[in-house]
């Protein structure tokens, strides 16, 4: 960050609901990316090498959940995916992921407390790079996200920090696990953003089979 100019990254982290969340990447859509860049965000990187190094098809769909202004999306692409959506419910952070040429195929507006902006099978692989937290997206998502996959498909996403203080979603990822639905292909403790001191868990998860527990409230 330089001179006189506000910083976004705290309020992140503070925020407590669904409104203030939109409310902050609104105010935040045009210094997102160099504020993020300017404390070393990693993030992006370690998903998409996460999910290419499973030697999964590279060709077929993505779908970027809360792509924001787009980072995650160049990061699969430089990856080597080819074929990319994304979706945010922030007006102002998706506009800066529209202006980005080649990066997506389509973007959509949509809001994670509602059911996904998809239908099961359309996508083979389905991240959330930096989304997980419990006023962005709630542990219920991780269910939602691997009904849509199909057996083999993955799931890739990031838990920083302050989300790994929220046991909600670990304990779906072990329900997840206990049933035999997905399974851990990957899941990795590194940096998230360095210059702040946050780390961040990079998990994987393979889809088995089709039926999903019911969520249980933890
Ligand atoms: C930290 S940014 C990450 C953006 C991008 N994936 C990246 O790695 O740079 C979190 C994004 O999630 C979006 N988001 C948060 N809560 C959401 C919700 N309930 N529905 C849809 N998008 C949401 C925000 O608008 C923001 O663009």
């Amino acid at each position: 960050m330089s001179g006189e100019r506000k910083g976004y990254l705290d309020s992140a982290y503070a925020v407590e609901d669904a409104e203030s969340t939109r409310n902050l990447y609104k105010d935040w859509a045009a210094t997102y990316e160099e504020e993020v860049r300017a404390n070393g965000y990693v993030t992006p990187t370690r998903c998409a090498h996460a999910l290419a190094n499973l030697a999964v098809n590279s060709s077929a769909p993505l779908l970027d959940l809360g792509c924001g202004t787009g980072l995650s999306g160049e990061a699969f692409k430089a990856a080597g995916f080819e074929t990319i959506d994304g979706s945010d419910f922030s007006e102002e952070m998706l506009a800066y992921a529209r202006a980005k040429p080649g990066v997506y195929r389509n973007l959509i507006h949509a809001d994670l407390h509602n059911p996904l902006p998809a239908s099961a099978g359309d996508y083979a692989h389905i991240a959330a790079v930096g989304v997980f937290s419990p006023s962005h997206a709630p542990a219920e998502m991780i269910d939602q996200v691997i009904a849509l996959l199909p057996p083999g498909g993955c799931f890739v996403f990031s838990l920083n920090d302050h989300a790994l203080e929220d046991p909600s979603y670990d304990q779906r990822i072990g329900a997840l696990s206990d049933a035999a639905t997905a399974e851990v292909a990957f899941r990795e403790y590194g940096e998230h953003l360095p210059a702040r001191g946050i780390k961040a868990v990079v998990c994987v998860l393979r889809k088995l089979r089709g039926d999903i527990p019911q969520f249980a409230p933890v």
